[in-house]
């Protein structure tokens, strides 16, 4: 179904290139939505045609509405719009209407262009992004447009399809984006270019290490024992990128040792691969492309798109700009982790056998609680395939919430799990199998708790 996939996309290409007039785009606010628009803003860019761009954390009907209001004649979505297709073909029925998008689909008779993977049966949960959809799309348009492979790789690792390696048509997107990028293999620590090394083991929340991850104290006695110094000469922090050869083997091995106290560690997840931009310098954030992607969503999470946007197309404010971002990403992120751990106790966090639900409130913004479950689920606090949902309050009047599994748990659908509940409590969901979120209105709160846990408690009955 590959061939359709690509047929409706070249059929896609020629209508969006005869467009007459500006090109309104909606995308989604976060590392792959700001990677897809940056795409086809490139692309649109080399043709010569105009565009106006705006990004939004959910694709509610009000969204849809204003944009009714508007009086662009062609409105692209980018990843997003797949839940919404037959409001988006009521209200804007007399314009052209692209939606590109990968998350799953309602069936209905939407008479725009629709270009979504899954619906031709080519993987879009791990296979490609929004960010893939719109390079594809680039390159039907013009193949100078491959020198914006990168973008589209960096949209994937975002939204978390690389998993030891890339899948589906991301893997000849990454082909398309070697001039660009450099693959090494290494330890999967995140800051690998840019923090101090034992800041890294410390904050080392994808690959736990017991002792180590979460205590400074620990990571520093850590490295001495495996005879690493923690500063060079000059009194510099070293970074991982500063080590010998010989320090990374000794490093490699303490890291599975230690790990392997730990029953639920698999000594294969601490080496992967690493990717690199070419041109960027040494020790930037922009050099590793999880750091970048972190970046984009950084930017997604504080309301700062539009300096995502600006850092994909190589605004040198941007990405000046961009770094301030960071910094308070950082801070916001300590903040909700350490109100997670002061609250463990208390009734706003439920932690039952196979489910734990965090009910942050205002207490963690509704930006950072999908990140703040991501990080809790990879952190080994949790036994794998425990469901963390997290909610948090919106300024107005709306609880968002993020559904995550602890570990490699796939077997269970979060979607579906969300999908289900919200039937009976009202609001939207959608999402993935392993990462899903919804929105309800908060006085729905107490409800929703009880529905997630009465259908949990059915699911485990039946098992
Ligand atoms: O916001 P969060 O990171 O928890 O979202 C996880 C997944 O669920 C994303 O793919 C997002 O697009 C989707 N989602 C959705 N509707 C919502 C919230 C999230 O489709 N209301």
């Amino acid at each position: 179904m590959e061939n359709d996939f690509f047929y409706s996309l070249g059929e896609a290409a020629e209508k969006l290139v005869s467009s007459k007039g500006i090109i309104r785009i909606i995308s989604h606010n976060d590392c792959d939505g700001i990677t897809a628009a940056a795409i086809l803003v490139k692309a649109l860019k080399r043709l010569e045609m105009s565009f106006v761009v705006s990004f939004v954390k959910n694709l509610t009907n009000d969204v849809i509405k204003e944009l009714s209001y508007e009086s662009y004649e062609n409105v692209v979505f980018l990843d997003l719009g797949s839940s919404s297709l037959e409001y988006i073909g009521n209200l804007l029925k007399d314009r052209n209407v692209f939606v590109f998008d990968h998350h799953h689909f309602i069936e209905t008779g939407f008479n725009g262009i629709f270009i979504n993977p899954l619906a031709f049966n080519v993987d879009g949960e791990t296979g490609i992004s929004a960010a893939g959809i719109s390079y594809l799309l680039a390159k039907t348009i013009d193949t100078e447009n491959i020198d914006s492979a990168y973008l589209a790789i960096i949209g994937a690792v975002g939204d978390m399809q690389e998993n030891k390696g890339f899948s589906g048509l991301n893997r000849l997107i990454l082909e398309d984006s070697l001039s660009h990028i450099e693959i090494k293999t290494g330890l999967r620590l995140f800051g690998y270019q840019t923090r101090p090394l034992h800041k890294i083991l410390e904050y080392s929340t994808e690959i736990f290490i017991p002792g180590v991850t979460g205590d400074e104290k620990g990571s520093i006695s850590f490295l001495q024992n495996l005879d690493i110094p923690l500063q060079d000469k000059l009194g510099k922090y070293r970074k991982l990128s500063n080590l010998t050869s010989d320090e990374i083997k000794r490093l490699v091995g303490g890291i599975i040792l230690e790990r392997m106290k730990d029953e639920k560690s698999d000594p294969e997840d601490v080496l992967g691969n690493i990717y690199l931009l070419k041109n960027e310098k040494e020790d930037g954030i922009y050099k590793d492309l999880r750091e970048f992607s972190t970046l984009l969503n950084a930017c997604a999470r504080l309301n700062k798109a539009s300096i995502g946007l600006g850092v994909c197309l190589n605004d040198s404010q941007s990405k000046e700009q961009a770094n301030e971002v960071l910094a308070n990403y950082k801070i916001e992120i300590i903040n909700s982790l350490n109100w997670f751990h002061k609250n463990r106790k208390t009734g706003r966090i439920i932690e039952l056998e196979n489910l734990t639900i965090i009910n942050a409130e205002e207490y963690i913004k509704d930006t950072l609680i999908g990140t703040t479950a991501s990080i809790l689920s990879k952190s080994n606090i949790y036994k794998s395939g425990t469901i963390i949902i997290a909610m948090a309050h919106t300024v107005d009047g709306f609880t968002k919430i993020s559904a995550r599994i602890s570990g490699n748990g796939k077997e269970i659908s979060l979607r579906n799990i969300l999908q289900d509940v919200i039937k009976i409590v009202g609001g939207q969901t959608g999402g993935h199998e392993n990462a899903a979120g919804a929105v309800i209105s908060q006085e729905k709160d107490d409800q929703f708790i009880t529905e997630v846990k009465n259908y949990l408690g059915k699911i485990e009955q039946v098992a």
